[in-house]
């Protein structure tokens, strides 16, 4: 092949290449949904044979970093003396602490159960931790029937997260809480 001609398709492949990036970017959450599964089998290897809480919470907030598209924060609040206390995270530094009942945080760790927030701008009382978050998902941590903490992740996109987000969550949190 002429050299002009490779060119023009190494040109072409690269303009494809730049174009799918660009557009996996774009739709980074329709396109490459996250893999609960596989996410919690790494999460089962990562901290398989730890039992250092705050080791264990850090390298899970650090894998559902990595692993989930569309996010802008994930982490950790623990319950100490009824009061929700920042936890490991990956995101913008976030607010310490959280009364139970307060926030989006707080309503999950009252009701004892996850609670997903389509559009934070609509959720009367939501913390704002990051003023790009738009959507929000919470877990809570039970613990031998007793509430222990939240696992939060914040999204700068209005929907992000549904009930599929939520079952795959509650996976992984699963295999985490075994080993805390
Ligand atoms: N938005 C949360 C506060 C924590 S941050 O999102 C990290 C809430 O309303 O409880």
């Amino acid at each position: 092949m002429p050299l002009s001609n490779r060119n023009s398709v190494a040109a072409r492949l690269q303009a494809m290449a730049d174009e799918g990036r660009s557009s996996a970017r774009t739709l980074s959450h329709q396109l490459a949904p996250a893999d609960y599964g596989q996410l919690s089998q790494q999460l089962a290897a990562l901290i398989s044979g730890e039992k250092d809480r705050v080791a264990n919470l850090a390298n899970c907030a650090a894998l559902l970093w990595q692993g989930m598209p569309a996010i802008n924060w994930v982490g950790f609040y623990l319950l100490k003396r009824n009061t929700l206390v920042l936890g490991p995270f990956q995101g913008k530094p976030a607010c310490t602490r959280i009364e139970v009942g307060r926030g989006v945080c707080g309503l999950a760790a009252q009701m004892l159960k996850a609670v997903i927030v389509g559009n934070v701008d609509e959720f009367p009382g939501h913390i704002a931790c990051d003023l790009s978050s738009k959507s929000e998902i919470v877990l809570p941590l039970i613990l031998d029937g007793r509430l222990i903490g939240l696992l939060d992740i914040d999204s700068p996109e209005v929907d992000r997260f549904d009930h599929i987000d939520q079952q795959g969550l509650e996976r992984i949190v699963q295999v985490l809480i075994a080993q805390l």
